[in-house]
């Protein structure tokens, strides 16, 4: 174990994510475990910059790890992008007396964070957590799960309602850019066609995917569209385009917005979060920086920063298949 670190900080940054709150107990906890000193930076780069930072001792931390959001806040700091923004947070943390940080959350943190250590030399651990699962480096990224699950829970509501009325539905999920969300609740609800921004699927095959549906005696239908989906502009033009050549249907849409990343984490968020604060904390006081501790093949392992950053997630193919055959 490194002798020099001695405290570190940790701090959540950009979309908050159910377990997130796990893995801050699980830090604080590992810290106290080394007798190591633990500080909580509130709201990111934002708190850091502003020298909002508290002490954490194991009892700061307890009954949280049931807790969604983040009891650390979060944001998304305009000012840490400036290097004089930067600078104040690398002075409040000399003040603080911090020699590492541990960044929970998504990219663009790890992007902050390798941007930070490049100018001061500031030992940075990352640790994924955001529902969009769109990250390089680990199966998955915290809260990913329990968005399955509470997307899965509306979706099978709207079911029962869709089939009332032999209506066809489209529910839009989160995930800007990657379509992890849409695929796996898609399947798990037994969506009939799922719109994932990887895969264009086009309005043409669309339309011809919903008339063999109906055609094959499907009264109604659900449509999961990705927030991030590149077929039409949004999902009420994909309405408004369905009927206009399928005026036998009756169309109605869902966004499920915000309410995907709250709620109570599930146990596999919750058990994942704390494998991953331990893996981050003994990671830097083996004098490791700039990785990011993540999930491949049940085991936590190290994934350089720039790698998490710049690798892409990729699609599983044969999920897309098994989607296809499971909608005949
Ligand atoms: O990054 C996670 C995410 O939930 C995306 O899926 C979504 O596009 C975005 O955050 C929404 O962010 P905001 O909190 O700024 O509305």
């Amino acid at each position: 174990m490194s002798a020099s670190i001695k405290k570190i900080g940790v701090l959540t940054s950009g979309g908050d994510a159910p377990g997130m709150n796990a893995a801050i107990r699980s830090v604080v906890r590992t810290c106290a475990y080394h007798n190591i000193e633990c500080m909580g930076i509130y709201r990111g780069f934002e708190g850091m910059i502003e020298g909002d930072i508290m002490e954490m001792g194991p009892r700061t931390v307890k009954n949280i790890v049931n807790k969604g959001g983040t009891i650390l806040k979060s944001a998304r700091s305009a000012e840490f992008i400036t290097p004089e923004g930067r600078k104040k947070a690398y002075e409040h943390l000399k003040k603080n007396e911090i020699d590492a940080l541990v960044i929970i959350g998504g990219d663009g943190s790890f992007t902050g964070g390798l941007v930070f250590n490049k100018e001061f030399g500031f030992p940075v651990m990352g640790i994924p957590g955001t529902i969009d699962n769109d990250i390089f480096g680990t199966m998955f990224t915290l809260g990913y799960d329990t968005a399955l699950n509470t997307v899965v829970e509306v979706i099978d509501k709207i079911r029962d309602t869709a089939n009332s009325h032999n209506r066809l539905f489209f529910v839009e999920v989160m995930g800007r850019d990657a379509g992890h969300i849409a695929l796996n609740a898609g399947i798990g609800a037994g969506a009939e066609e799922i719109l994932i921004p990887e895969e264009n699927l086009g309005l043409d095959r669309l339309l011809e995917s919903l008339k063999k549906s109906k055609a094959s005696g499907k009264s109604s239908s659900i449509v999961v569209v990705s927030e991030g989906d590149k077929i039409g502009k949004n999902v009420f033009e994909l309405r408004d385009y369905v009927e206009e050549n399928m005026p036998e249907y009756d169309v109605r849409v869902s966004v499920l917005g915000h309410m995907q990343r709250g709620g109570s984490p599930s146990c596999f968020d919750r058990v994942l979060a704390s494998r991953l604060g331990v893996k981050a904390v003994e990671s830097l006081l083996e004098g490791k920086t700039n990785y990011m501790v993540g999930l491949i093949a049940d085991k936590i392992e190290l994934t350089p920063l720039e790698q998490a950053v710049k690798g892409k997630s990729k699609i599983d193919a044969e999920l897309l298949r098994v989607s296809d055959i499971m909608s005949t």
